[in-house]
């Protein structure tokens, strides 16, 4: 078969998809992909990231091959190369624009986060490369001006390709930890990933955990205090002796020994775009839980687990959405963009019209808001839920509520 497509009018779009995976990246390449093709590209697809446009380049030809969108991660590898890493010493803006002449690449296209989005951004204005982004994150922190209509009341939220399948994951991975930590009697702290933004965490109350701590709260010294009260408070009223708290990474926890309230880091060094590792926030509260009120308490990291599998229907549907909303942007030639919902949408709404595109300078990061988490009961707002509502099915998870009679001796 000719590698050509029978459409190809001469231009050729790159796919580059860099940061952490997501399951729905595979979905985003195969959407854009299928949709440029229709148009007339040829196209390619950049190996790891901006790491694929340095040196020699590293570039595969995506036109007419077989591409498996469901399979979760990303078939182009990915890196956290930042083309403007002061870190290295060499020109890597000069090497990419090397192969973008090389390659004779005319448009890329770039699967990522604030960082992925923000470079490729820079080099549209500094560069005048034609670039259009496509959001991608499980911690859903972009700010794509999504709004959610709750009761008449508009909230600003995101919806980002990925978050919706790593969203059930956390909520299943909720769900299934009950049953041990009831056997036991525990307190389980469920660790969840998200850096600074607490989105991700917040699904853990679809899967039913008692209590969530999210980044946007610092634990602070007082606020310590009145956790391990209302951890007490709930392991008694439960009538199965045991509680299951979900806890982001990135919450930042009194210190007694330091007297600083910080993160718990997994390691120091940074990556290019200056991020630590975060991690073992859950270990610290399991210890002093188990200390301070005699529990046994437990610490579970759900980790690389909430990026693993496959993509699920809601992020086939909005990544093909968000697909067809570049149609539109490369046949208007608008680059610098980034296509995003304009609302939060359930599953039969997921269509073009709702969506729009925004400027990809203006991205940033958006924590969860404060009509989500009620930080007094360290659990999510009926807000959140409806938000949730939207974007998952509704999960089940088996009840066994029992209360045998206690047998005397004789
Ligand atoms: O940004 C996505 C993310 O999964 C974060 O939630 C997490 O802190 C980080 O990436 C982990 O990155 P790495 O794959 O480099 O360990």
């Amino acid at each position: 078969m000719s590698l050509d497509h029978k459409l190809f009018n001469g231009k050729t779009l790159a796919i580059l998809s860099g940061g952490g995976d997501t399951p729905a990246i595979n979905s985003s390449i195969e959407a854009v992909r299928n949709r440029a093709s229709i148009l007339g590209y040829k196209v390619y697809g950049i190996r790891q990231g901006w790491k694929g446009l340095l040196g020699d380049g590293q570039v595969v030809n995506l036109s007419c091959q077989p591409y498996n969108g469901l399979y979760g991660g990303t078939a182009l590898n990915s890196s956290r190369t930042n083309p403007f890493s002061s870190k290295t010493g060499e020109d890597r803006v000069q090497q990419i624009l090397r192969n973008l002449e090389r390659y004779k690449i005319d448009v890329l296209v770039t699967i990522g986060g604030d960082d992925t989005n923000g470079a490729a951004k820079k080099l549209y204005e500094t560069q005048g490369i034609p670039v259009i982004g496509f959001p991608k994150t499980i911690d859903n922190d972009l700010r794509t001006r999504t709004m959610h209509n709750y009761g008449g009341k508009e909230i600003e939220a995101v919806v980002c390709p990925g978050f919706p399948t790593a969203a059930r994951t956390v909520a299943r991975l909720t769900g299934m930890l009950r049953t041990t930590t009831e056997s036991h009697n525990r307190v389980m702290v469920m660790e969840v990933m998200g850096r600074d933004a607490g989105w991700l965490t917040a699904t853990a109350a679809h899967g039913g955990a008692d209590m969530i701590l999210v980044p946007e709260c610092p634990m602070t010294k007082e606020r310590q205090e009145y956790f391990y009260e209302r951890v007490k408070e709930l392991y008694m009223r439960n009538p199965k002796r045991c509680l299951v708290i979900a806890v982001a990474e990135g919450v930042r926890w009194y210190d007694e020994n330091t007297g600083k309230t910080d993160v718990v880091y997994a390691s120091s060094e940074t990556d290019e775009y200056g991020h630590a590792r975060l991690g073992g926030i859950s270990g610290v509260i399991a210890h002093e839980v188990s200390k301070r009120l005699g529990l046994d308490a437990r610490a579970q990291i759900s980790g690389y687990y909430a990026r693993a599998g496959e993509c699920r229907e809601y992020d086939r549907r909005l990544t093909a959405t968000l697909g067809d909303k570049v149609v539109d942007l490369l046949l208007r030639e608008d680059y610098g963009q980034m296509p995003v919902l304009n609302k939060v949408a359930c599953y039969n709404e997921l269509e073009e019209f709702n969506t729009s595109s925004i400027d990809m300078g203006s991205i940033g990061n958006i924590p969860l808001s404060e009509n989500y988490y009620d930080s007094n009961m360290f659990h999510v707002t009926d807000a959140y839920r409806d938000f949730l509502n939207h974007i998952m099915e509704p999960m089940h998870f088996m009840k066994f509520d029992y209360d045998f009679p206690v047998v005397l001796p004789k």
